[in-house]
């Protein structure tokens, strides 16, 4: 397991993602995409829109992320989506209580403390009120990692939606939010879509867009933001079939992330104990990143609830009418929801490795590579002239502007051939295309592939179909 530091290095240096705000001493929980960054979060998005939105049974759409205001009086978040917080009366640093626990957890279990640990786990299980995590810390003497006492104050609950006003005055009344989730643009546009796409239950409508959290901590890199993308897809079902369904997408959802290439052996199911407001069911998919498992995308089964509620507060009827069986009903959703960003640190985790070479020379060396699959790497190919001289250059640039027209490409004309190769596998390029000699005289080029290094010799007009039947 490489650190998360040395992945975070190679993202900076690479151009993967920045600081937002960097001159200014950086945002926290705010990130920014550079040049092969962004090219990675749209290989993604666009990987999950094809396998969500190529089908009969799903339609897309893309919702605004500020909405009426009573939207989210209507999903529960107003009143529940908040986190318990707790200050510390001396240093006024702020945790959540939650958190404060777990990490003690962590420690104990470093000391070998398992009994004590397991007793505080099996507390926390059984949370019913925020004075239950202040017992909890007082009883096992946590204590503030900054200075050190155990002078808490009592637990509140701190909501995570960000306010804003739409209008020029900043009053109660024009008080708007940041969705905190996609999901609720789909649920009040249930209707719209199922009427104009002529769609029948079962039916999905999937959504790829930004959503906001004022998260306190806003540790590990990308993987909690307080401005991130979301990829949702709710699939409205007949109460009665979402078990059936649920199942269904769990498994598709399973078998998406090993399509793009993740190590099964890094990922694993994680049943929810404690429920989120609007679910019956729920399950994690998680991945083993370098600080430890942490969930990558949700599947939930929703109940009515949101079209329940969307129907009581805005007064408009939400049911689906079944006029061949005669029946209405307001339909069952099962959601998946994965993060876009927390996506991308996972498949940059899953990609990066480093392993000794040695050249002719039989000088060792260390090979960083990032070995992402061919689908998801933000350069496809790279096009070298062995040298800038003989023609070399002219033809590799007419290879070079060929294959721009169908994929992203880079060309490189700098250095030995072998730093070339080092620099396009330290960003997960999968093919490097070299033109030599022989290229000029046969029309050929040497296409070697990043992960066996392996290269094989190829008709200039074969490119395009020996990488597309790798990429599809
Ligand atoms: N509509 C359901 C929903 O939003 P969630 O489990 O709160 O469920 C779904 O979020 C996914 O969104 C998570 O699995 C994660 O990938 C991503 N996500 C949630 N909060 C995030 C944050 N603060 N930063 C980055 N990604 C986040």
């Amino acid at each position: 397991m490489y650190k998360l530091e040395t992945i975070i290095s190679l993202a900076k240096r690479r151009g993967f993602v920045f600081q937002s705000s960097e001159i200014y001493g950086g945002l926290n929980g705010c990130w920014d995409y550079g040049p092969l960054g962004v090219e990675l979060l749209l290989k993604i998005k666009d990987s999950w829109w094809k396998a969500m939105t190529f089908r009969d049974d799903i339609e897309g759409v893309d919702a605004s992320i500020l909405m009426h205001p009573r939207t989210w009086d209507a999903s529960g978040h107003t009143k529940q989506f908040s986190d318990p917080m707790i200050d510390n009366k001396v240093s006024k640093a702020r945790f959540r209580a939650d958190n404060l626990i777990e990490e003690h957890i962590v420690k104990l279990r470093s000391k070998n403390k398992n009994d004590e640990a397991e007793a505080i786990e099996q507390k926390l299980a059984n949370i019913k009120e925020n004075n239950d995590y202040l017992t909890i810390i007082l009883e096992h003497g946590i204590k503030d990692p900054v200075s050190g006492t155990v002078e808490w104050t009592e637990v509140r609950n701190f909501n995570l939606m960000f306010k804003t006003f739409i209008g020029p005055l900043e009053e109660a009344s024009s008080v708007v939010y940041l969705r905190p989730e996609s999901a609720q643009g789909i649920f009040v546009n249930f209707k719209n879509v199922a009427e104009t796409a002529r769609q029948k239950v079962p039916f999905g409508i999937a959504q790829i867009g930004k959503a906001f959290r004022n998260e306190i901590n806003t540790k590990n890199f990308l993987f909690r933001t307080r401005e991130f993308e979301q990829m949702e897809m709710q699939y409205f079902v007949k109460p009665g079939a979402e078990l059936e369904w649920f199942d269904y997408w769990k498994k598709q959802r399973w078998q998406w992330y090993i399509d793009m290439g993740m190590d099964e052996s890094k990922m694993r199911w994680k049943n929810h104990d404690k429920l989120a407001h609007y679910a019956n069911h729920a399950v994690d998919i998680e991945f083993e990143f370098p600080f430890g498992w942490g969930e990558i995308e949700g599947i939930h089964s929703r109940t009515d609830f949101d079209l329940r509620n969307h129907q009581e507060f805005s007064g408009k009827k939400m049911e689906y009418v079944d006029a061949v069986n005669n029946e209405r009903y307001l339909p069952f959703v099962v959601e998946t929801s994965g993060g876009v960003s927390r996506g991308l640190m996972a498949f940059l985790c899953n990609a990066y490795s480093e392993e000794q070479v040695t050249d002719d020379k039989g000088n060792t060396e260390v090979r960083t590579i990032l070995r992402f699959s061919p689908k998801l790497a933000p350069i496809t190919a790279a096009v070298f002239p062995l040298v800038n001289k003989d023609g070399m250059p002219e033809l590799a640039q007419s290879v070079y502007r060929d294959l721009q027209k169908s994929m992203k490409v880079q060309y490189d004309s700098s250095g030995a051939i072998g730093r070339r190769y080092r620099r396009q596998d330290e960003i997960g390029t999968p093919f490097c295309i070299t033109i030599d000699g022989e290229s000029l005289t046969e029309n050929t080029v040497t296409i070697r592939e990043r992960d066996s290094m392996k290269q094989d010799r190829i008709s200039i007009d074969k490119i395009k179909n020996y990488i597309s039947d790798k990429i599809y």
